[in-house]
């Protein structure tokens, strides 16, 4: 059984191949680089090609049995999601795991949740069988802000004070390896949440206690956040997470006692604490700090 996933270099999709090879699962990865293809671990086989670019999509999916549809933030996101579904309905793949948003269906103004929605109306109307992993925000978020952490003890994402079930994407991988592999979980969306109410100000405390150093919260001006973001990010991706960030600050993400009963069928264990993983994340920086 070959299983290939899509977006299999990034930050979840690396853990999701991890796991499948460590679980001795014939594991294909769809990369536009044939430098990533190279650098993938022991056993997995690189397939170049963009889900942007269907014509490349034939070779790739040929001989899949099940797909991890990962698909990349972009202004084309839900052609590319469309394009996965047709290539695999093409290939005969069997099974479809496709990761979405928590609660996207809530919140169609922020432009990548509603186009989660809509690649998973595409799945339905695919008539494959497929389940829907729903994720809320990821915990590794926080390591693109190093810097600011470290160096100016300073959290910047205007989390806002309702707070989030954020996750870590472990268990993301975790959720998503048990729906291509285990059986009895077609038809089904898990959210993936984790067990802490994450603020703004919560999570600059964590990261204060995990690096033992003071971190204050930067404060919910999204005006702030959008002019700092516009640096490292295109306009229309500064747009859209400032949409998202206003939603955060006025309703939160939160999981709710269903949600995680419904994560428990699949991840069968405790989610990992946020405390946990920023105790990790500090551990890795101080030992890059000191050269160990
Ligand atoms: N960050 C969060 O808190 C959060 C929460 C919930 C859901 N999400 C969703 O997570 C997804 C992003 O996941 P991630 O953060 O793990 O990804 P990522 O680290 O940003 O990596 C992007 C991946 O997409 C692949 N990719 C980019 N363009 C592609 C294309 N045209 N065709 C095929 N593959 C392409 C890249 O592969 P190559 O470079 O190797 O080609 C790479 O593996 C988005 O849909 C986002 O909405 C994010």
């Amino acid at each position: 059984m070959t299983i290939l996933v899509t977006g299999g270099t990034g930050t979840v999709g690396s853990h999701v191949v991890a796991n499948l090879a460590a679980a001795g699962q014939d594991t294909r990865v769809l990369t536009r680089s044939p430098e990533k293809a190279a650098a993938l671990p022991n056993g997995v086989t690189g397939a170049i090609g963009a889900l942007s670019e269907p014509s490349t999509l034939g070779p790739a999916f040929e001989g899949v049995d099940r797909l991890f549809l990962l698909t990349p933030l972009a202004q084309d996101e839900v052609a590319q999601g469309l394009a996965g579904i047709e290539a695999a309905r093409a290939a005969g793949v069997r099974r479809i795991v496709f990761m979405s948003v928590h609660k996207a269906a809530d919140a169609p103004q922020i432009p990548h949740f509603r186009t989660k929605v809509e690649i998973a109306q595409g799945l339905e109307r695919s008539g494959l069988p497929y389940t829907v992993i729903e994720p809320n925000s990821f915990y590794q978020n926080d390591v693109w802000v190093q810097q600011p952490l470290v160096d100016f003890g300073v959290y910047p994402h205007p989390l806002g004070s309702v707070g989030l079930n954020r996750v870590d994407v472990r268990d993301i991988a975790a959720a998503a390896v048990a729906a291509l592999t285990d059986d009895g979980h077609e038809g089904e969306h898990y959210p993936v949440v984790g067990p802490d109410i994450c603020t703004g100000e919560g999570t600059a405390q964590a990261w204060g206690a995990a690096l033992g150093s003071g971190v204050i919260y930067a404060g919910d001006d999204l005006d702030a956040w959008a002019q700092a973001a516009s640096a490292m990010m295109p306009d229309w991706l500064v747009a859209d997470l400032r949409i998202m960030y206003g939603d955060f600050q006025a309703r939160g993400l939160l999981a709710s006692d269903d949600d995680f009963a419904r994560q428990r069928r699949i991840l069968g264990r405790d989610p990992i604490p946020f405390d946990r993983f920023a105790a990790e994340v500090a551990a890795t920086w101080k030992t890059q700090a000191t050269g160990a």
